[in-house]
């Protein structure tokens, strides 16, 4: 690799999102170094990029200090995606996801400060907003995580802002609403909504549609987000949060109609939000965001490639039922067993 290049490193890059990005970096000529445990990544997800010269792939937990430092060396940017980001199994096994998504955060944040990088573009959710008051909603709202992988998250951004302010680190922070599209994750875990779906879809079963439908996401294409990160780490503004939506809620019974399947109805869960919508003033203002892929558009693309999802779990109500159970015992606030004082 040539020595005049820009050196950048994607953690996490072997998953959905940082897949995407990695491709996208590629592309632009950057030295792409991606760090992945494979806890939930795989390296087919990178495949496609094998014969690119500019493009390391290190297998490592972004923990292992030493060696994440020997990566972070010499580079311009780093792009913070390493996280476990199911958010059922981070209701029974929270240590887990603190360990990966909060100590993980610290340990790249220690190595980018020492590397002297000059952006650190750290991955946050919009599940830090819980169950919002405003539609749609600022980055200004009050934050209210509602299961552990929420507050990981969150103190994740929370420590990238603090090694913003302390140690001068040039921090953005992306809060990433409901994000679709090509190599989205299907680990064992019951997880995201078009996976789901499209797995269900190829072994002829009917879509599992939790409560009654109506709720709203504010789906976001992959290509959208990716745009987001680059338009972040160009920009030089540091110590500060954007939101990264379409700004369009669709609600699911539109995503079923426009995956064409039959629907099965399943309950409710507790510490879901109704609706999420992204308010994007901020990250359009700053940095001329404007997301491109209509739901119709994206959709269409990912039953295009619905050939992704052959091997992904096939779930049904009896088994997501099991699967949700630490949820509803945990989240059904009819079911807590409030502290005595
Ligand atoms: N998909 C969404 O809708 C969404 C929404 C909000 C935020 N995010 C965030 O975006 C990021 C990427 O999510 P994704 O949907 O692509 O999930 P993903 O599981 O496909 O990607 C996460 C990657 O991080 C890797 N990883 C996990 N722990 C690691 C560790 N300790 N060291 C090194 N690598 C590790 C995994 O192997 C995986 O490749 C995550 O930070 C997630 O919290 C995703």
């Amino acid at each position: 690799m040539s020595e005049s290049t820009r050196k950048v490193v994607v953690t996490g890059g072997a998953g959905f999102i940082g897949s995407s990005l990695t491709e996208a970096l590629v592309a632009e000529g950057a030295e792409v170094h991606v760090i992945d445990n494979l806890a939930t990544g795989r390296l087919e997800n990178l495949a496609h990029l094998s014969s690119e010269s500019r493009l390391a792939v290190h297998e490592l937990d972004v923990n292992d200090l030493d060696r994440t430092r020997a990566v972070f060396r010499g580079a311009r940017e780093v792009y913070h995606l390493a996280a476990l980001a199911d958010i059922v199994p981070s209701i029974e096994r929270p240590l887990e996801y603190t360990r990966a998504n909060v100590d993980g955060t610290l340990h790249a944040l220690e190595a980018a400060r020492e590397a002297g990088v000059k952006r650190f573009v750290y991955t946050a959710s919009s599940s830090c907003y819980g169950i919002p008051e405003a539609f749609p909603t600022p980055e200004s709202a009050e934050m209210r995580p509602q299961y552990p992988y929420a507050l990981s998250k969150m103190l994740g951004e929370q420590a990238a802002l603090h090694w913003c302010s302390v140690y001068g680190l040039p921090v953005v922070s992306l809060r990433l609403f409901n994000v679709y599209g090509p190599r989205a994750r299907t680990t064992g875990s019951y997880g995201a909504m078009f996976g789901v779906f499209l797995a269900q879809k190829l072994a002829g079963k009917p879509f599992t549609v939790v409560g009654d439908g109506s709720q709203t996401r504010d789906f976001t294409y992959v290509t959208d987000v990716v745009d987001a990160f680059l338009r972040a780490a160009k920009s030089s503004l540091s110590g500060v949060v954007f939101n990264v939506g379409s700004g369009k809620p669709t609600s699911v019974n539109r995503i079923v109609e426009l995956l064409d399947g039959p629907a099965v109805h399943i309950p409710k869960r507790p510490g879901e939000p109704d609706c999420t919508h992204a308010d994007t003033s901020r990250i359009r203002d700053a940095l001329g965001f404007q997301p491109r892929v209509s739901i119709e558009q994206g959709a269409r693309s990912m039953l295009d490639q619905i050939g992704h999802f052959e091997r992904a779990p096939v779930w049904t109500p009896e088994s997501i039922s099991v699967a949700t159970e630490a949820w509803f015992q945990h989240l059904d606030p009819s079911r807590r067993v409030e502290a005595t004082p």
